[in-house]
């Protein structure tokens, strides 16, 4: 018997072009390069230009995802973009990337799980290609958190950045094991009992202004790590293979700390893990598409690969996905 699963044909990446290291940021605020890389790892980030939005990276990433998939905007009939931080209230900023590529079929919709909302996304995406409804999706992380920043809160501004990336699926056919290519399992959690330890303290809604990032750090950190071990081993176990099979770990990039516990509980070594926490910092839903876009380019993924990608954030929401590449 074949099954259908959605393959991953082609992936993208943009970073806005202004580069801010650690050390700037300590020109302007009480910290050090030194207390950021240690607690963090991370040693600058990108920010979006002035009038630079957030359907302009992700319509840059999408466009390098379709080119490296060899299609075009006549062949995309989904577009899903993950991201906490809209052009607008509405329409979906997804809406804006499909006319700015020139899509004009199918369907485009926004994806809201903060970091996490890659993994959202992709789940949604891959369930309408195995349903036939879909032939050519677009999946999309793209954020400007420097937008909803408090830029005097040396806590929380320090920690993120600005970036899209962008993966292409199409459907194929398979036996429908491990070793077949393709998306071969998601899960998604949220548990919303902990939404105030991460969230922006505006919105439509309550005040009507963007309002800015709020965090515990300490308590996202340590449920982070617990959160992040469930979704591993859920994942292993629903492909009845364990860390040793796992050729890439793909994380989330929030913190190095985090994805190194993270590692350690796959039992996989840290030159398996892709990290790019310390050249992007944390782009939201924008740094799994980044950090496979800058692996696959780079040759370290290969076909045949098994992959693992797995992300937290705010709600909490948390989950992952296994390809086999
Ligand atoms: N520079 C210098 N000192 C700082 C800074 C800074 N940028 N930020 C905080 N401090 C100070 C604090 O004020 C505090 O000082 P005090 O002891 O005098 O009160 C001290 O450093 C320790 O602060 P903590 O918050 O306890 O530092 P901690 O070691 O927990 O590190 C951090 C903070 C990096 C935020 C950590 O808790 C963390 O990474 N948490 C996870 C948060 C995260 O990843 N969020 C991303 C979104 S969710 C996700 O993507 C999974």
């Amino acid at each position: 018997m074949t099954i259908k699963r959605s393959h991953i044909t082609g992936c993208g990446a943009y970073l806005p072009e202004r580069c801010v290291t650690n050390s700037e940021l300590a020109a302007a605020l009480d910290t050090t390069d030194e207390w950021i890389q240690s607690r963090t790892g991370i040693r600058q980030r990108h920010i979006a230009a002035d009038g630079e939005l957030t359907s302009d990276l992700a319509t840059n990433a999408a466009r390098k995802a379709l080119d490296a998939a060899g299609l075009t905007a006549d062949d995309i009939d989904l577009v899903v973009v993950a991201t906490a931080t809209p052009d607008l209230t509405f329409p979906a900023t997804a809406t804006q990337v499909q006319a700015n590529l020139g899509v004009t079929r199918g369907c485009a919709f926004d994806v809201q799980a903060v970091c996490t909302g890659f993994v959202y996304a992709l789940t949604i995406a891959d369930n309408f290609v195995q349903l036939g409804q879909s032939r050519g999706a677009l999946v999309i992380g793209a954020e400007t958190f420097s937008r909803i920043l408090d830029w005097n809160d040396r806590g929380t501004c320090v920690l993120f950045g600005d970036g899209a990336g962008a993966v292409v699926l199409q459907p194929g056919e398979g036996a429908g094991t491990v070793e077949d290519r393709g998306i071969l399992s998601t899960h998604l959690h949220a548990d919303g009992r902990y939404k105030d330890m991460l969230y922006v303290d505006g919105g439509p809604s309550t005040t009507q202004l963007a309002g800015f990032l709020r965090m515990e750090g300490k308590e996202v950190f340590k449920h982070a790590v617990v959160n992040l071990a469930q979704a591993v081993d859920e994942a292993l176990e629903a492909n009845g293979v364990d860390g040793a099979a796992v050729d890439w770990l793909v994380p989330h990039q929030a913190n190095r700390r985090i994805i190194d516990a993270t590692a350690r509980k796959l039992g996989v070594t840290s030159d398996k893990v892709v990290v790019t926490i310390d050249r992007h910092a944390n782009t939201s839903a924008a740094s799994i598409p980044l950090a496979l876009s800058e692996a696959v380019g780079d040759g370290r993924i290969t076909r045949g690969q098994l992959v693992l990608l797995e992300a937290m954030g705010g709600g909490f929401t948390w989950g992952s996905a296994m390809v086999r590449w």
